[in-house]
């Protein structure tokens, strides 16, 4: 099996520093950077727009994907494309016409990507395989940082890689959400091509590259 891509989310980085944030995460070995955009009602907490990640673009080379913690993200889908995004992930549980939402995305030259929170099934992503190229399943209940692994979620993650698998197209397994050293192996071997790191990474003693090469360790 090939290692997983780390994925960091900017979720608890210092917001007064957040160009830094990002380039320290370049250099400390990351493979993407996650944007984890909030509107304080899909979920309790309220984040940045596409203006904020739009600021950091320039200053790492790193692939951009936005996961859109929103009620209503079809008219702001283009917002996150311009701000640099090459991946935009729309939650189920926020679109009514989800075929049409992702068709949009790719429509605007990104990939598209579905997120399900952890009570929700996949059952509806068989009828937008055509449209998709990542399913992110959620291992917290979104709207925060630093919450625990919720592991009764490896059963959905090896769901959504035999969904995955069946697509003409490649598309990527993901997971968010309480992603460590101590939780990292279990999501990869059900299934996930790229593990969402947020405060392990961030929050580490001994800095954003270790934590980041510890992960890496257990990933072999
Ligand atoms: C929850 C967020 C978090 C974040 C990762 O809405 O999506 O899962 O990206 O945070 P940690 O790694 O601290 O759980």
């Amino acid at each position: 099996m090939n290692a997983p891509a780390i994925v960091a989310s900017v979720l608890g980085a210092d917001y007064s520093r957040l160009a830094g944030e990002v380039r320290d995460l370049q250099s400390a070995g990351v493979d993407r950077i996650q944007w984890d955009v909030m509107d304080g009602h899909f979920v309790p907490n309220m984040t940045f727009g596409a203006a904020v990640v739009g600021a950091c673009r320039p200053h790492v080379d790193l692939p951009f994907e936005a996961h859109l913690m929103v009620e209503d993200p079809d008219p702001v889908l283009a917002d996150f494309v311009s701000a640099g995004c090459n991946t935009v992930i729309v939650h189920v549980e926020a679109c009514p016409h989800l075929h049409r939402t992702l068709s949009m995305i790719k429509g605007m030259g990104a990939r598209a990507g579905v997120a399900v929170n952890p009570s929700t099934s996949l059952d509806f992503v068989a009828h937008v395989l055509d449209q998709l190229d990542h399913i992110l399943v959620m291992t917290v209940n979104p709207g925060f940082g630093g919450q625990e692994y919720i592991a009764a979620m490896e059963d959905k993650v090896a769901e959504a890689r035999e969904i995955a698998d069946r697509s003409e197209r490649p598309v990527q397994v993901e997971v968010d959400g309480g992603i460590s050293a101590d939780t990292a192996a279990a999501p990869w071997r059900a299934g996930a091509d790229l593990l969402v790191v947020g405060s392990a990474i961030l929050d580490h003693p001994d800095g954003k590259g270790v934590a980041t090469e510890e992960i890496r360790q257990v990933l072999t």
